[in-house]
């Protein structure tokens, strides 16, 4: 056990190429997706002394971390409003413990008219296989603005490291007037990081990272991350979750925030908060004025998930926010104090606020319940658990499938075009108790008890106005918070949401909680199938991938599902 932690520390201080924090590039910069050995709290995956040992010599061991231009998290894409993104992702990929094919999703961005660029496994591309093939993705940002991230769409891979955050800037910000700065160094990303690869999720996160560092419990006391402040200055901090699983309760030692950016939506500026909880793939602009004395300060995402939840002591979940003339030096240990939390329904969009549809509950031109349960290892949206089929549903649309023909039947929902539609995402299983097959690994946030998990859902193609919020028992028509990731809440709360059917494509929609999408918690939004083409002119280069892709498979085709 003692060898446990010191061997993972000789090799960070050893092995490990520094990590270069704080690189960004453009939105045409290429991407190259590899596996790296990458050890950011101090230890090397898989966490045995006997592999750490070897990894001190040149071995030829597999990686087993998948990284965007070899750092995790990725570099930052920095963009200004309009801009075209023209991204070029090669695949060197290598490790064959963990995926090898891929591709990538601009988390957040509508893909207006390049529905083929959004790029979910089985829904708009097919993978970019490894060997260093690569898929050039070419989207328009529109007048889309704020805070977003990338990430791969291919089984868990994200988890394994190909995850990123992404910034779009606004020379014309409405909030431009309540903070001083906002640029590379005020961009915070959270992190939940494994000990083993997520092929098969077997073990919960063993530590969090805030722009890629953090300790593990009893672990190396490696570098924590530094946000370094002004005494005066207001700053706005864009927090961007990239988690695979873990939500996150943040919050900045005496120190309050203003929320005015959720998800890529300007809010109303909120009162001021101690503390958001933020799920995976969700994003906030914080306002904190750095109003407090000269000295440093915890900054602190506490994960739902055991063994890392509430542990504090020695740094873990946490990161540092220094004035300038500060030592540099870590702040003394301390209890978090009791924090007041901001409520989603306390958010309000800055523009055009109003819910889609009529002021009533029955609103709506579409309406439908989802019923998520968990049978058998698998999760179920109202009885059907989401599989990706073999050939993606824009590949089915283009060959020629009639609408009613596409695969997988039952995890398919028609939408017209031009629709207020409006969706009820509740939750019906009882998840200390779920039924599992033989041989099959449970989701690890199932194994602890009395757990009540709360799905993040995350539609692709849209945001949404959330007309009714987990933590809120009323409905709100008036001033919704509009925003593209919202959790469910617990057992038996819902969430409603609304938007209307004007992007057409297909677009998925499912629980961001990685392990729970890859065992079916997803469904697909076929938005009016008769003008996806005509919208989405689909280049040729991404017809090509698809024939790369079938001959890059060593193994025959699979039949499609029945
Ligand atoms: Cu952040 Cu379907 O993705």
């Amino acid at each position: 056990m003692r060898l446990n932690l010191v061997l993972p520390a000789l090799v960070g201080l050893l092995v490990l190429p520094s990590l270069t924090l704080g690189v960004a590039i453009g939105p045409t910069s290429p991407m190259t997706i590899s596996n790296v050995r990458i050890a950011p709290d101090g230890f090397l995956r898989p966490y045995e002394p006997f592999y750490c040992f070897l990894a001190l010599f040149d071995d030829p061991w597999p990686t087993r971390a998948a990284v965007v231009n070899g750092i995790h998290p990725g570099p930052l894409i920095v963009a200004q409003k309009g801009d075209l993104f023209d991204v070029t992702v090669t695949n060197k990929l290598t490790d064959p413990s963990i995926t090898l094919d891929t591709s990538i999703h601009w988390h957040g961005i509508f893909q207006r008219g390049t529905t083929w660029a959004d790029g979910p496994e089985g829904v708009s591309q097919c993978p970019i296989p490894p060997k260093g093939h690569s898929f050039r993705y070419k989207f328009s940002t529109h007048g889309q603005a704020g805070s977003f991230w990338y990430h791969s769409h291919f089984g868990n891979q994200y988890c394994d490291g190909v995850r990123g955050p992404i910034v779009v800037y606004d020379k014309n910000d409405p909030h431009r007037g309540l903070y001083n700065v906002d640029n590379e160094d005020t961009v915070i990303t959270l992190t939940d990081w494994f000990r083993e690869p997520m092929v098969t999720p077997g073990t919960p996160p063993a530590s969090t990272l805030i722009n890629g560092k953090g300790r593990f419990i009893k672990g190396p006391l490696v570098d924590l991350a530094v946000v370094n402040v002004r005494k005066g200055a207001r700053y706005r901090f864009r927090l961007i979750s990239l988690s695979c699983d873990a939500n996150f309760i943040f919050s900045i030692d005496k120190h309050k925030l203003i929320v005015i950016e959720a998800d890529g939506e300007s809010t109303v500026p909120t009162k001021s908060v101690d503390a958001v909880q933020i799920f995976a793939g969700q994003r906030y602009s914080l306002i904190l004025h750095a109003n407090q004395e000269i000295s440093n300060y915890w900054i602190r995402a506490n994960p739902n998930l055991d063994p890392l939840k509430d542990v504090f002591k020695y740094g873990v979940n946490s990161a540092i926010l220094r004035y300038a003339g500060a030592k540099a030096v870590e702040p003394p240990f301390s209890k978090p104090p009791t924090l007041e939390l901001l409520r989603e329904s306390d958010l309000h969009p800055l523009i055009n606020p109003r819910a889609p549809g009529l002021p009533v509950i029955n609103g709506s031109d579409f309406d439908k319940t989802f019923e998520v349960d968990f049978q058998g290892g698998r999760f179920l949206m109202n009885n059907e658990s989401w599989k990706a089929p073999s050939a993606p549903i824009l590949l089915q649309i283009l060959s020629g499938k009639n609408a009613s023909e596409l695969m997988p039947q039952g995890s398919i929902v028609h939408l017209k075009r031009n629709q207020v539609v409006q969706l009820k995402i509740t939750s019906i299983s009882d998840v200390a108790t779920p039924l599992i097959g033989i041989g099959q690994r449970l989701p690890f946030d199932f194994q602890s008890t009395n757990c009540t998990i709360q799905h993040p859902f995350h539609l692709h193609g849209h945001a949404f106005s959330v007309i009714k919020s987990a933590d809120s028992d009323t409905f709100n028509f008036k001033d919704p918070v509009r925003r593209d990731v919202v959790s469910i809440g617990g057992l038996n709360q819902f969430a409603v949401i609304r938007f209307v059917t004007d992007n057409p494509g297909p677009w998925i929609f499912h629980c961001h909680i990685e392990p729970h999408l890859s065992v079916g918690l997803a469904v697909v939004f076929v938005e009016d199938f008769d003008n996806i083409l005509r919208s989405n002119p689909i280049p040729q280069s991404w017809k090509d991938l698809c024939e790369v892709y079938e001959k890059s498979k060593a193994l025959p085709a699979v039949p499609p599902q029945a």
